[in-house]
């Protein structure tokens, strides 16, 4: 009996030590299920190609079968000594069907093998993504259509600039969802294309025909170089970078969360089901979730780092080192996924059947509302004003400072000077000076594409739900 998988060239058995450093079946069994996948896409061509007979494929298709089933019940045996996923699914094929199960490997190599068995597992875990962001995008929506009305101050500097809608401030986080989506879909396409037949690096003697078994697999074409097909990670690498981007726009609406639903600014309240006490302050209700969504927003962008290192310094073609993507990748995949699905759900509420929608943001509209009028939030609108009468811009903002400090020194708003103090500073100025005061009539008068006028936002909603259903 052979001492390990290898050859006979091997005299003696590899060390504990080693056999542990090099495995890495207890995480890449993960990849099961495209590993069997991608062998019966293999096996179902060379069948076809009359490479193996109808008979080895008619023992794989029912060994697979087996396999899958006993993988699923949890009886699979992983062994360690078996080193991957791939390996210990073909030593099991041959236990149970005897040589169809060594004819398997024909033509094929375990470095085009995972190359297309990580391709196939993302290219799934891409799709599911590409669901919750459009989740994530309705959940925002949702809550945007309730508030385009609702005012509260915009910020430039962490000071009060101008006023804004809330409704307005939520959808910018739409945008930038909507282009990590279209990142993930053109990247989709550089994942989508089979390695397979590239075997070990040269390509194969035997008759393969790529173009078949890439079809099969709902790949979107086949890799034009065996060299860099078994080689490259670049499509991981290039999803991290997505991913890292996906998990910064979180992070910066998680803090945000944070910030609002701190007691000096008290913009939002969150439900019950999305915080955390304390185990000494009664009184804690703490937003651990968004904290939790920024933080590990770190740890995405260190897999980035990770992959693209792992990459650096590579020679062709394959080397070990690639066995060092999964992790990263694996643990990216599943930090992105729920971090979508909490912050979806804390920010829009749980979806009904019915498509009701509970516990999402509590939106304090009058805090809003009081803190924008504090800070002079309407002070370009006077500015504006006066160009409109007649006065220069440059000339109008030097008016208006000088309002703004009579009005700190007063204690007052712009809107509580009285007129005549105003028309001490311009004599343009008239009584209609106080509608554009107002915050309503601030946010009214940003009528333009992109601007924050609630007509505008409103258009913008609109086009989001054509865009994503409601
Ligand atoms: N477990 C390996 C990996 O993840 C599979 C390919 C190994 N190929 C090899 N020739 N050692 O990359």
């Amino acid at each position: 009996k052979k001492s390990q998988a290898w050859s006979a060239l091997f005299s003696e058995p590899m060390s504990e030590l080693v056999k542990r450093y090099t495995s890495s079946v207890f995480f890449d069994k993960r990849l099961w299920a495209a590993d069997i996948e991608g062998s019966l896409a293999h096996a179902g061509m060379l069948a076809a190609q009359g490479i193996i007979g109808a008979q080895d494929l008619a023992d794989i298709q029912r060994g697979m079968a087996q396999i899958k089933g006993e993988i699923e019940a949890g009886q699979f045996e992983w062994k360690l000594e078996l080193e991957d996923v791939h390996l210990n699914i073909e030593a099991r094929l041959t236990q149970l069907v005897g040589d169809a199960g060594k004819r398997l490997h024909t033509g094929r190599s375990r470095n085009d093998q995972v190359a297309t068995d990580v391709r196939l597992w993302l290219r799934s875990e891409i799709d599911q993504i590409g669901e919750l962001l459009a989740d994530m995008q309705r959940a925002l929506v949702s809550v945007a259509a309730d508030h385009t009305e609702t005012v509260m101050p915009g910020f430039t500097h962490m000071q009060v600039a101008q006023p804004v809608s809330f409704a307005h401030h939520l959808l910018a986080y739409v945008e930038m969802f909507a282009r990590d989506a279209e990142r993930l879909t053109d990247l989709r396409k550089r994942v989508n294309r089979l390695p397979l037949g590239a075997a070990a690096l040269a390509g194969t003697s035997y008759p393969l025909d790529r173009e078949a078994v890439a079809k099969s697999l709902g790949f979107d074409g086949v890799c034009q170089n065996s060299l860099d097909a078994v080689s490259d990670r670049d499509f991981a690498i290039e999803f991290s970078g997505f991913a890292a981007l996906v998990m910064i726009h979180v992070s910066r609406m998680a803090e945000e969360i944070v910030l609002w639903m701190s007691q000096n600014f008290g913009f939002i309240d969150l439900s019950d089901r999305y915080c955390t006490g304390s185990s000494i302050m009664p009184q804690k209700r703490n937003p651990d979730v968004a904290e939790l969504a920024r933080g590990k927003s770190g740890r995405v962008v260190g897999h980035l780092m990770g992959l693209i290192t792992l990459m650096k310094g590579q020679p062709l073609t394959y080397n070990k080192d690639n066995q060092e993507d999964k992790e990263p990748l694996f643990d990216t995949v599943d930090t992105v996924k729920d971090t979508l699905r909490i912050m979806a759900e804390m920010v829009g509420g749980e979806v009904a059947a019915d498509g009701s929608r509970s516990g999402g943001l509590k939106v304090k509209a009058d805090a809003m509302e009081r803190a924008a009028l504090r800070g002079y939030a309407t002070a370009t609108d006077l500015a504006d004003y006066l160009v409109k009468k007649g006065l220069p811009f440059r000339d109008a903002h030097e008016v208006v400072a000088h309002a703004v400090k009579e009005g700190l020194k007063q204690g007052v708003d712009l809107a509580e000077l009285p007129l005549a103090t105003l028309q001490g500073f311009d004599a343009r100025i008239t009584d209609d000076v106080f509608s554009v005061l107002t915050l309503r009539g601030s946010l009214n008068a940003r009528n333009v594409l992109g601007g924050t006028a609630p007509v505008q936002a409103l258009a913008q909603i609109a086009r989001h739900q054509a865009r994503l259903g409601r």
